[in-house]
């Protein structure tokens, strides 16, 4: 669709409404449905997925140590939005289309409430997947300040779900963070970028794939950008300091932001929360599910328009062309509204305190590879290890054991890498010789250690895996025993088998 980019005012994700707070416990109830959503004036209503009639959903705040319990219900028809491939694991047979579970995505959860992918359940609860446990999420909320985001990840069909609009942001506040003076109100908003197909009808399109299609789920790369569901929309800005919390939530694309005036973004955290100091980035780069928390200053420069642009080719870090009209464009800020009253927000120089895990004081070193091969009809699919989902679970650290996870990477594509339950620190990265591994298994490193970026130090949830290349990853599994995942971010690669389930265990099982 070609769309006329900034005639549109962005949209901001209303804040949750607790129902009730019983005992110190703050209750939400928070509905998935369906509705008409309009994502471009010039285009019809869109119908869309969304919380209480909002996508992205409304956005939760909560303090750090806050107990919060949500009541996630599923008021979806039972007619799904796109096609169900029921190829796909967990989509097969009489499996219900419309199934949902949320997960907040880098939340310190208790596994019972984490949303695994076969806890699912339908409209009602009339039917629940074999691991669905308890309709009530219990969230403890231990972790420091951050930006966290929650969204659908059904076993099978959390590209679809996602795509319709299953998402939104989870905030999580400190005293640290409030006594940094960060600009804060309306000048702290909510970014969540996405890219999406639209059809002249105003309706979403995602991609059907014949049963012999030769990936089953290719990556999906849409030629719209969306922010906060708005087609290339604008924000009108008072000549001051923003934050803005960004989220790549989209099922494949990678970003590389950066401003066309030149001016450079000072991040201040990413999907772990805050980083030590704040870090100066004329671009950065986004995978997905991977947050940026940044200030930009609109007072220190004469231009009165300002795009954010993306600088990624789709198969990003290949080789690729670069839509600069379309898919290379982002949104828009206009400085056009006086400033109201002095800026009094600041940039501290430093933003908290990060504990480094110790390479020495890890217990064990896992080391797993990422595969492609065929699936068992001959179709390409990406795996973990060499496993599916089903297989049974061989990744089992033991509770608040410190591992170290080196992840060899034998595709030809980028995988952001999540884990759930913890948080990771990134050690360094190194090229090794694909072609020799592929075909003798011998790993011969070709460069050097690669420490990493400069906003990807200190904690993260989602790391980026490059062709190539070997990750090696640091996170100490605690504070809950139970069954987790772990798996590839690109949805349509985590939709079909390249997931694993892990397992925290306590004395020995
Ligand atoms: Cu953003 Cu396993 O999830
Ligand atoms: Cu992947």
């Amino acid at each position: 669709m070609n769309l006329i980019k900034y005639i549109d005012k962005l949209t901001i994700p209303p804040i949750a409404k607790p129902t009730k707070k019983i005992n110190g416990v703050t209750y939400y109830e928070m509905r998935m449905n369906q509705f008409y959503f309009n994502i471009h004036s010039s285009l019809p209503d869109t119908l869309v997925w969304g919380f209480e009639g909002f996508y992205p959903g409304p956005t939760f705040e909560v303090k750090q140590f806050e107990e919060v319990k949500v009541k996630w219900m599923n008021d979806l028809p039972p007619k799904h939005l796109f096609t169900v491939d029921k190829t796909i694991h967990g989509a097969e047979g009489d499996t219900p289309e419309v199934r949902t579970v949320i997960h907040v995505h880098g939340g310190i959860t208790p596994a019972d409430s984490d949303g695994y992918p076969d806890a699912w359940f339908t409209n009602g609860y009339r039917v629940v997947g074999s691991d669905f446990t308890q309709e009530v999420y219990h969230y403890y909320n231990t972790h420091e300040a951050t930006t966290l985001w929650y969204h659908d990840h059904t076993i099978g069909i959390t590209r679809l779900n996602i795509y319709a609009g299953l998402a939104g942001f989870y905030l999580i506040r400190d005293k640290n963070e409030l006594s940094l003076s960060l600009p804060k109100g309306k000048y702290e908003i909510p970014l969540m970028i996405q890219d999406r197909t639209l059809n002249p009808d105003g309706s979403l399109n995602y991609p059907d794939q014949p049963s012999d299609a030769f990936e089953p789920t290719p990556k999906f790369f849409g030629d719209t950008i969306v922010v906060n569901g708005k087609a290339w929309p604008y924000l009108e800005v008072e000549p001051r300091k923003y934050r803005f919390r960004i989220l790549n939530g989209s099922n494949s694309r990678y970003y590389i932001l950066k401003l066309d005036n030149h001016q450079p973004f000072i991040q201040i955290g990413n999907d772990g929360g805050f980083l030590e100091k704040p870090v100066i980035m004329e671009e950065i780069l986004l995978g997905p599910a991977e947050r940026a928390d940044v200030i930009i200053d609109f007072s220190t420069n004469q231009a009165r328009k300002i795009v954010m642009l993306n600088l990624a080719p789709e198969e990003y870090p290949n080789e690729g062309k670069i839509f600069t009209e379309t898919t290379g464009q982002i949104m828009q800020f206009r400085i056009v509204l006086p400033l109201k009253g002095a800026d009094l927000s600041k940039i501290p120089n430093k933003l908290r305190n990060v504990y480094f895990l110790k390479e020495e004081d890890a217990v064990k070193n896992r080391t797993l590879t990422l595969d492609r091969t065929l699936d068992q009809i001959g179709r390409r699919i990406v795996l973990i290890d060499n496993k599916r989902w089903d297989d049974p679970i061989t990744e089992k650290p033991e509770l608040g054991n410190i591992e170290i996870w080196t992840f060899i990477n034998a595709t030809v594509s980028i995988h952001p890498l999540h884990l759930h339950l913890v948080n990771v620190q990134i050690l360094d990265r190194q090229p090794y010789d694909q072609d020799l591994f592929l075909k003798t298994g011998e790993i011969k490193m070709t460069g050097e250690k690669i420490p990493p970026a400069k906003n990807e130090i200190g904690w993260k949830d989602t790391v980026n895996s490059s062709p190539g290349e070997i990750i090696r990853i640091i996170a100490q599994f605690q504070p809950y025993p139970g069954k987790y995942v772990f798996h590839c971010h690109i949805l349509e690669h985590e939709d079909y088998e390249m997931m694993r389930p892990y397992k925290v265990i306590t004395n020995g099982n």
